[in-house]
C-alpha cells in the first residue's frame, strides 16, 4: 500500500494590483456581471467574464427558472457563450464572483462541480491553461494556474480515447 499526497497551490492576495492589467479588466468585468444576473429565486448573483486568447472579453452571469433545475451557473454561460461565438479561440482565464443580495461573502465564491467540469473541457479542448480567478465585490482574490488543478481525479476527453 502507498500514502499518496496531492497538493494544492494558488495564490491569495487583497490587492488588485496583485493582478496584471487585462486581469484586472476581467475581474471588474465578472464584477459587474453580478449586477445583472437573473436570480430572482436564490438572490444570489453570480458575475463572471472569460478572456479569450484573442483579447476578447465575453460576460455571463447566472439565470434562474422558476422550474429551478433549469436554471444555469453564471460560468456555464459565459464558457457557453464563449465557444458559440469563438470555437477556435482558447479560453486563458475566467473571473468569477459572488454578488448574494442582502450580504457579502466573506471568501471569493468557488465554482460548483459541474462548472468545474465545464471548464475543464475546454482548457482540455484548447491545450492552453484556463486561469481561474475567484474573487469577492471587495478587493480578495484567489488565483489558480488552471481549471484542472479544481478538479483532481477527474473524467475527461482523455478517457474516452480508445487505447
Ligand atoms: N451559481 C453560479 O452561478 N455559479 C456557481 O459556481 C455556484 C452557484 C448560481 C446558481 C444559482 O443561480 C445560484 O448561484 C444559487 O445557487
Amino acid at each position: 500500500m502507498m500514502q499518496k499526497k496531492i497538493t494544492l497551490e494558488y495564490e491569495y492576495f487583497t490587492d488588485i494590483n496583485c493582478l496584471p492589467a487585462t486581469l484586472q479588466q476581467l475581474v471588474k468585468a465578472a464584477r459587474n456581471n453580478t449586477l445583472q444576473a437573473y436570480a430572482p429565486y436564490s438572490h444570489f448573483k453570480v458575475g463572471a467574464a472569460v478572456l479569450l486568447d484573442n483579447g476578447i472579453i465575453i460576460n455571463g452571469n447566472n439565470q434562474e427558472n422558476a422550474s429551478y433545475p433549469q436554471g444555469m451557473c453564471a460560468e456555464r454561460v459565459a464558457m457557453f457563450q464563449a465557444s458559440a461565438l469563438y470555437p477556435d479561440n482558447a479560453m486563458i482565464a475566467i473571473a468569477i464572483c459572488g454578488n448574494p443580495e442582502g450580504f457579502a461573502l466573506t471568501h471569493p465564491l468557488s465554482p460548483c462541480g459541474g462548472c468545474r467540469q465545464v471548464m475543464l473541457e475546454y482548457e482540455k479542448k484548447s491545450g492552453q491553461n484556463m486561469k481561474v480567478i475567484l474573487c469577492t465585490m471587495q478587493d480578495e482574490y484567489i488565483v489558480f494556474d488552471n481549471a484542472g488543478m479544481l478538479l483532481p481525479f477527474n473524467f475527461s476527453k482523455d478517457d474516452l480515447l480508445t487505447k
